[in-house]
Parts: C-alpha cells; sequence; structure tokens
C-alpha cells in the first residue's frame, strides 16, 4: 500500500495487506517461518562491521520484522519490538526506561502481575513506585515528582473496567518530563490509538485478541519515534525474543482480528444490556455502556469495544461466586482471555489500594468468545441462578 491510501482504507482491509511483502518471497502471499540462530555473513569485512540486513538471530528475521511491521502500521509507530509474553511487553519497556532513583506512577486498576513486578523487581532496583486513582485525569500533576519518568496507564482498568482520560494524562506527565506508557490490550489499535492520544509507548499483550486462539503467548511494545531507540536497545540488551513460530501465528490471527473483533463487540454488549436487566446483577462494569461511568471517556477517545468485562453481583461472597462459576457449561474458568471460546473467573482485587473492590458482591469478570448468543446467554442465566440458590 502507498502512503496515500493508507488514511483511506479500512480496517478489514489494512489487516489483509500488511506486514508482508509476497515479491520478496517468490510471490508467496505469507513471509517464511525463519527459525534462525546464526546468520552467515559473505567475508570478513562484512562480519567484522555487521553491515547486513540481519546479523543474529535474536535482532530480528523476516518473521519478525513482518510481524512489527504490521503493528507500527496499526499503532502508527515508529517502531515495534516483540516479546515472548504480554507481561514482558510491561516489563521490557519499564526497565528500559527506569533506573534507580527514578519514580514510576502506575495506575491502580493495573493488571495485577504488573503490580507485582513494579513492587519486587522495581522496589529492588531503586526505582520509587507510586500507585495513582484511575479517575485522576489531570490531577496527575499532584502526584508527579522531580524523578517521575514513567506514567504506566492502563485503561479500560483491569477487572473492574474503568476508563482513564489519556489525554489530559499525557499533557500533564509531558510538561513534567515523564513519558506515558499504556497498556492497551483491551481494546487493541483498532479501537483505540495510544500514539494518536499522544501516548509514547504502547503495549499490547498480542496472546489475547491478535492470536487471538487461546494457543499462543506474545508481546508487542510500540514506540513513537522519540523512545524507539531506547526500547530497542534494551530489547537487545536483555535478548528477551519471541519464537518464530508464534510471532508467524500472531501475523496469522492479525488477518481475522477484526472480524473477530466485531463479533465479540456485538455478543458482549448485546450480553451485557442484558444483564444489566437480571435479578441478581447489582451492576454491569463495561465503558460501552452509558451507565458506566467512564462513558463518556470511552465514547469521546474509542472508537469499539472488545469482548471483556465483568459484572458484580447483587450480594453474597465467594460462595456464590463459586456457584456462578460451577454451573456454566460452555464458559470456562480460565484467566487468559481474547480467544475464540468465552472463559469466566472470579475477579480478585485484594491488591488496590484506591481504586476499590466494588462493595455490592463479588466481580465476576466474562470473556465472550464466539459462540452464539442465545447459549451464552442461557448459560448465564443459569449460573445467576445457581449462584441466588448458593
Ligand atoms: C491487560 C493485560 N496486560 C497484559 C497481560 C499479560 O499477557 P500474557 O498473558 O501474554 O503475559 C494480560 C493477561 O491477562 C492482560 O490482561
Amino acid at each position: 500500500m502507498n502512503d496515500k491510501n493508507k488514511t483511506k482504507v479500512g480496517d478489514n482491509t489494512r489487516l489483509a495487506h500488511i506486514g508482508n511483502n509476497p515479491r520478496a518471497f517468490y510471490g508467496f502471499v505469507n513471509p517464511p517461518v525463519v527459525h534462525a540462530s546464526t546468520v552467515l555473513f559473505p567475508d570478513a569485512e562484512t562480519m567484522a562491521s555487521r553491515n547486513q540486513k540481519y546479523t543474529y538471530g535474536t535482532r530480528g528475521t523476516p518473521t519478525t520484522d513482518a510481524l512489527a511491521a504490521a503493528m507500527n502500521e496499526l499503532e502508527g509507530a515508529a517502531g515495534t519490538i516483540i516479546v515472548p509474553s504480554g507481561l514482558a511487553a510491561v516489563t521490557v519497556p519499564m526497565l528500559a526506561f527506569l533506573s534507580a532513583g527514578d519514580h514510576v506512577l502506575i495506575v491502580d486498576s493495573v493488571y495485577h502481575p504488573t503490580r507485582h513486578f513494579a513492587d519486587t523487581m522495581l522496589s529492588r532496583l531503586g526505582v520509587e513506585v507510586t500507585y495513582y486513582d484511575p479517575a485522576v485525569d489531570a490531577g496527575i500533576g499532584a502526584l508527579m515528582q522531580p524523578n517521575t519518568k514513567v506514567v504506566l496507564t492502563e485503561a479500560p482498568g483491569s477487572g473492574t473496567f474503568e476508563m482513564q482520560d489519556i489525554p489530559a494524562i499525557v499533557e500533564v506527565a509531558h510538561r513534567g518530563g515523564a513519558i506515558v506508557m499504556m497498556d492497551n490490550t483491551w481494546a487493541t489499535p483498532l479501537f483505540f490509538r495510544p500514539l494518536d492520544h499522544g501516548v509514547d509507548i504502547s503495549i499490547q499483550a498480542a496472546t489475547k485478541y491478535p492470536a487471538g486462539h487461546s494457543d499462543i503467548l506474545l508481546g508487542t511494545v510500540s514506540a513513537n519515534e522519540a523512545c524507539f531507540e531506547r526500547l530497542l536497545d534494551t530489547h537487545g540488551a536483555l535478548g528477551i525474543c519471541a519464537a518464530p513460530d508464534d510471532v508467524y501465528q500472531v501475523l496469522r490471527g492479525l488477518r481475522t482480528m477484526g472480524v473477530r473483533l466485531e463479533r465479540h463487540q456485538q455478543s458482549a454488549l448485546a450480553l451485557a444490556r442484558w444483564l444489566e436487566g437480571q435479578k441478581g446483577v447489582a451492576r454491569v462494569l463495561h465503558p460501552a455502556l452509558e451507565s458506566h461511568p467512564g462513558h463518556a471517556i470511552w465514547k469521546r477517545d474509542f472508537s469499539g469495544a472488545s469482548g471483556l468485562f465483568s459484572i458484580v453481583l447483587d450480594g453474597g461472597g465467594q460462595t456464590q461466586a463459586h456457584a456462578f462459576l460451577d454451573a456454566l457449561k460452555y464458559f470456562g474458568l480460565g484467566y487468559s482471555w481474547g480467544g475464540y471460546e468465552s472463559l469466566a473467573v472470579h475477579v480478585q482485587l485484594n491488591d488496590r489500594t484506591i481504586a476499590h473492590a466494588p462493595k455490592e458482591g463479588p466481580v465476576m469478570r466474562l470473556q465472550i468468545g464466539l459462540e452464539d448468543v442465545e447459549d451464552l446467554k442461557a448459560d448465564l442465566a443459569g449460573a445467576l441462578a445457581a449462584a441466588a440458590k448458593a
């Protein structure tokens, strides 16, 4: 595609054509899966100067380049690194931009393993960590310190789906000399493009919607021009590179991500609206619902919603939560998400210091898969009845 067409074509057209150049591989539609450690050089001088496109397996191959090019296009990024998990897509940029004596601001509704990394490894390395309210908006200014180097955002929040005013946070953080990172796994770059809103580094657990089939772990980190070199240097220094078959499977998954997401979106919204009217449900935490406190921000900044949201049961505790889960037939009990099948989990929120757990009852996170909505509805109705009886 030439630059002129880029802005005009639809998402699904882009997804069908990005990240490959058939003419570079004898016309084959897909790029090769290059398994590589050693790369040969034609002569000693080239070897000494490393003056050729590929030099070592950890530093990139035509397969990783294809996925990175696709992600650059989707994210509007200067460059993308590929790492072996979504969690590594959070930890590698943090290690790239934080040093001993620095301060990082992390949203309190963050994905729990990110908090664990901050509280253990970042603290051990001498980085000061402060958690902030997802509703902080421009109030983040009051928390900025002269040594604040990174503001980490994640919207909607893990398990509880709080929205964040990303442009307001970006403006204040940049004024204070910090860069902004965003874990944008929920929306994917199809429904929100962080870099277009001033974010410096966009994090994607490609394990979820890009892979889409619950069989791959992968992460991508996309950066703007100013941040990419440092990110790439750190990636090279750490040697945290991804396996070629997994990279290829994510590139394959991207081709259908648009149509899958459309279906996830429709089914999740239909079920979220239906759940709002059900006995036994105190609240539905889905930013595309008008009742959601972050709905105005979602509507202003996002162009869609994916298939993950939570419900708050109307009363009860662990017994009711477990009765709900154990009654489900089609929803599996599992932690990852973004695949073709529906899943449910009882969300644990004991780690929160500011964005506390809803008081009405247990929070159940639902990943709505590609099954037929009526079957999922019947399954959820049975689970609600079981929780009421418990
Ligand atoms: C928001 C978010 N970020 C990152 C991750 C980590 O992804 P992975 O499972 O590939 O490590 C997850 C996984 O659930 C997630 O929900």
